[in-house]
C-alpha cells in the first residue's frame, strides 16, 4: 500500500491568496500550499502581495511560490529574489495556463511546445533555487499523444517533483480528467508525481488517488468551494468519517473570508471588496438553492446585499452537499473521478 499522499492547494490567479489560505489553514489545510503564479519578464518584480501571501500565513507547512514566463535569465533572477523577500520551500514553474494572452505570449501551458526551453530553464533555474524545485503541467498541448515525449523530457529533468493536471491546454478545465497519462507518469518518473484536475469531494480524490497512485493530490476549485475537504480526505484515508457539514458553516466561512479580503486590500470603495469575494463565492454557491444564491451574489453591488442573501440562503442547519451541483461549467469534468469510486 502506498503511503497516503501530500494533500496540496493549486496555485490560483486571485484566489489563492492569504485570505483564503487563512481560512482554509483554520480548519486543517492542504499539506503544502502553492501560490497563484508571479508574472515573470524583462522589467518584472516579484508581485508584492504574492510575497506578503508567503511571509504572513502562519504556518509549519512548506509554501511554493509559482512563476509564470519564459527567459531562463528572469526566471533565475526572480527566484533569487523571492528567496531574499520571501523564503519559501522552493519554486514551481507554470507550463500548464491555457489563457491567450499567456500563451500568445509563449509563456504557460505554450511552453509544451517547446521542450529546449523547458529544459533550459529547469537547468539554469536548478543551483538558483534553495529547496524543491518542481513543474507544474498538463498532458500536452493540443493532444495527449503528446505526453509519450513530454513524458521522457521530464523524467531527463533534475525535479523535486511534477504535478500534472490531467487535461491538455486546449481542453482548458472542461474535459474529463486523463487519468491512465498520471498513471503512467506514475509509475516511469523517478521523482514523485501531483495528481490534479476535478478533485472536489473525498469521493473524488479517493478515486483520483487509487487510479493514479499519485503521491499528491493537488486540489483548487474543489478547496474554494469546501475548505474543510483536505481534512475530510485526510480523515477519510485514516479510515474515520468525515464530518458533514451544514449551511450555517459555509456561511461562517464566507463572513470570515469577507473579513479577510477585507483587511488585506486596499480597497477604496465598498464594491470592490464585493467584487473580489465575487471569485471566490463563484464557487462557493455553486448549486446552492438550485442555483440562485450564485446568481443573486453575482449581482450584488454593496456588502449588505451580498450578507443578506448569504443569511436569507445558509442561516440553516441544511447539509452542505458533498459534491457540488451542476452550475455553469464552473465543476465540470468532475464527473470521471466521482463516477467510479
Ligand atoms: C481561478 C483559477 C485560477 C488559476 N490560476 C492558476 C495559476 O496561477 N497557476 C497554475 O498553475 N494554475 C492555475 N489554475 C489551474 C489550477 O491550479 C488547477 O490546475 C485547475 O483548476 C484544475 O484543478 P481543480 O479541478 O482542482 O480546480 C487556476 C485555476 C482557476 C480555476
Amino acid at each position: 500500500m502506498n503511503p497516503l499522499p501530500q494533500l496540496l492547494l493549486a496555485p490560483m490567479q486571485d484566489v489563492s491568496v492569504l485570505p483564503l489560505w487563512r481560512c482554509l489553514e483554520r480548519r486543517g489545510g492542504p499539506d503544502v500550499y502553492v501560490t497563484e503564479y508571479l508574472r515573470v519578464h524583462r522589467d518584472s518584480h516579484p508581485e508584492k502581495w504574492i510575497l506578503r501571501s508567503i511571509r504572513e500565513l502562519e504556518t509549519e507547512k512548506p509554501i511554493m511560490a509559482q512563476m509564470i514566463g519564459n527567459d531562463p535569465g528572469h526566471l533565475v533572477r526572480t527566484a533569487k529574489a523571492i528567496h531574499e523577500l520571501a523564503p519559501c520551500a522552493g519554486i514551481d514553474i507554470n507550463l500548464g495556463c491555457p489563457a491567450p494572452t499567456v500563451c500568445g505570449k509563449q509563456a504557460g501551458g505554450a511552453l509544451l511546445r517547446n521542450h529546449d526551453l523547458i529544459r533550459r530553464i529547469v537547468h539554469e533555474l536548478r543551483p538558483a533555487v534553495h529547496g524543491r524545485l518542481t513543474l507544474k503541467t498538463r498532458i500536452g498541448f493540443e493532444s495527449p499523444a503528446e505526453f509519450e515525449a513530454l513524458l521522457e523530457l521530464f523524467a531527463s529533468l533534475p525535479l523535486d517533483s511534477l504535478a500534472i493536471h490531467g487535461r491538455t491546454v486546449r481542453e482548458r478545465y472542461q474535459s474529463d480528467v486523463h487519468t491512465a497519462e498520471i498513471a503512467r507518469a506514475v509509475a516511469s518518473l523517478p521523482y514523485p508525481v501531483v495528481a490534479n484536475g476535478s478533485i472536489v469531494s473525498v469521493a473524488s480524490a479517493r478515486a483520483m488517488w487509487r487510479k493514479t497512485g499519485a503521491a499528491g493530490l493537488m486540489i483548487g476549485r474543489g478547496a474554494i468551494r469546501n475548505p474543510w475537504l483536505f481534512e475530510g480526505i485526510r480523515d477519510s484515508l485514516a479510515g474515520r468519517e468525515p464530518h458533514r457539514r451544514h449551511f450555517h458553516e459555509v456561511l461562517a466561512y464566507l463572513r470570515e473570508l469577507t473579513e479577510e479580503v477585507r483587511e488585506e486590500g486596499d480597497f477604496e470603495k465598498e464594491s470592490q471588496i464585493v467584487n473580489r469575494m465575487k471569485k471566490f463565492t463563484n464557487y462557493i454557491a455553486s448549486g446552492i438553492a438550485g442555483g440562485t444564491l450564485n446568481d443573486e451574489l453575482r449581482r450584488a453591488t454593496t456588502l449588505a446585499s451580498y450578507e443578506a442573501s448569504c443569511q436569507r440562503h445558509l442561516d440553516n442547519d441544511e447539509l452542505f452537499a458533498e459534491e457540488p451541483g451542476e452550475d455553469g461549467t464552473l465543476f465540470c469534468g468532475i464527473h470521471e473521478l466521482g463516477r467510479s469510486d
